[in-house]
């Protein structure tokens, strides 16, 4: 029987903090279900990270933190390469070659610089302009068919099958041209428990609006007992005129994989009261394993340290072969 090659898939989380239920319901719990099927390359994104001012010693400790959720998320080291983006040198060289070839003009134009530009306005540098010619560089190096990505990285995807094409077309195919890879319920955007118009950001400054992977149980029922709802008394999905009740009921939804429709059924005839309790209760016992993981896994750093140690060797031989390529490609010369 002919074996069916795996496409090399690739995605990353920045280690800047705290991650929400959103960021889990949207990338992270995905990854795990992806590694089966398709060669899975992780990395915990240090070296974007720090393209807006980051606390050294909170980065370093965000890093093992993420490092050990993705793991307690049910990311397996034997089935995919898991890594610390800054372990791999590559990374910075191969965008150091793709800046070459990248226009200050479609940077500039980026939403997400724009934004950040705004909310950073006293630390608007090099990096944060960059960034997307890095986040290409990731993609790039790992031939990577398939990048899962939220849509505020739809645009920085884009300028990454931009680079490949133009590269290949000077230089000549080196570059697998990635595609988006829509996930399952990525439709499922969580927005803000205290403002549902927003989507659930860790950095909105109030915090009952977001729920993280790290909560207690009390914190998380709280939040949900405030959550926003609306004045009449209907838990029906209808994101339009119901914009809390329906997040809820996709947060719901998300937690437990029942169908929406069975959602509204459960709590059909119910009060606001019972259903947030229960969305609460729900999140609470799910995230409970996932935080009791993590723990043993914090105790143990010496694991955790082999995992990312390993999983950079091996993002390294395959981003060398890469790199190599492109070295050549440009005419760098090579001395051998
Ligand atoms: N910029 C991404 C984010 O903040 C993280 C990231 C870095 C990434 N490199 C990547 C995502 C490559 C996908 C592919 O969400």
């Amino acid at each position: 029987m002919e074996e069916k090659v795996k496409s090399s898939l690739f995605s990353a989380v920045q280690p800047s903090g705290a991650v929400t239920i959103g960021n889990y319901i949207g990338a992270i719990r995905n990854f795990a279900r992806l590694q089966d099927e398709y060669n899975c390359i992780y990395a915990v994104a240090d070296l974007h990270a720090i393209t807006v001012k980051q606390e050294p010693a909170a980065l370093r400790r965000n890093t093992l933190e993420l490092m050990a959720l993705f793991l307690a998320c049910g990311i397996d080291p034997k089935k995919c390469i898991l890594f610390v983006q800054s372990h791999v040198s590559a990374h910075c060289e191969l965008s150091w070659v793709l800046n070459t070839i990248a226009y200050p003009g479609e940077l500039s134009r980026m939403t997400q610089f724009k934004d950040k530009s705004a909310k950073h306005a006293e630390n608007v540098n090099m990096g944060l302009m960059d960034y997307p010619v890095l986040m290409a560089a990731d993609i790039l190096l790992y031939q990577a068919a398939l990048v899962p990505v939220g849509a505020d990285q739809k645009q920085h995807l884009e300028l990454t099958r931009d680079l490949a094409i133009r590269f290949n077309n000077r230089f000549g195919q080196t570059f697998t041209v990635p595609e988006g890879y829509i996930l399952k319920d990525s439709g499922a955007r969580i927005m803000s428990l205290a403002d549902p118009s927003r989507k659930m950001s860790k950095s909105d400054e109030n915090p009952n609006g977001f729920v993280t992977m790290g909560e207690d149980r009390d914190s998380i029922l709280r939040k949900f007992k405030r959550a926003v709802t609306d004045s009449d008394s209907e838990i029906r999905y209808d994101p339009e005129a119901k914009p809390g009740v329906s997040n809820l009921l996709t947060i719901y939804h998300a937690f437990t994989g029942k169908s929406l429709a069975d959602c509204e059924r459960e709590f059909a005839g119910k009060g606001y009261g019972d259903f947030k309790a229960a969305v609460g209760e729900t999140v609470a016992d799910a995230l409970a394993p996932i935080q009791a993981e993590k723990a043993r896994l914090l105790a143990d750093k010496a694991y955790v340290n082999s995992v990312m140690n390993e999983g950079a060797s091996a993002a390294f031989r395959l981003a060398r072969k890469t790199l190599s390529k492109v070295y050549r490609k440009v005419g760098f010369y090579s001395g051998e």
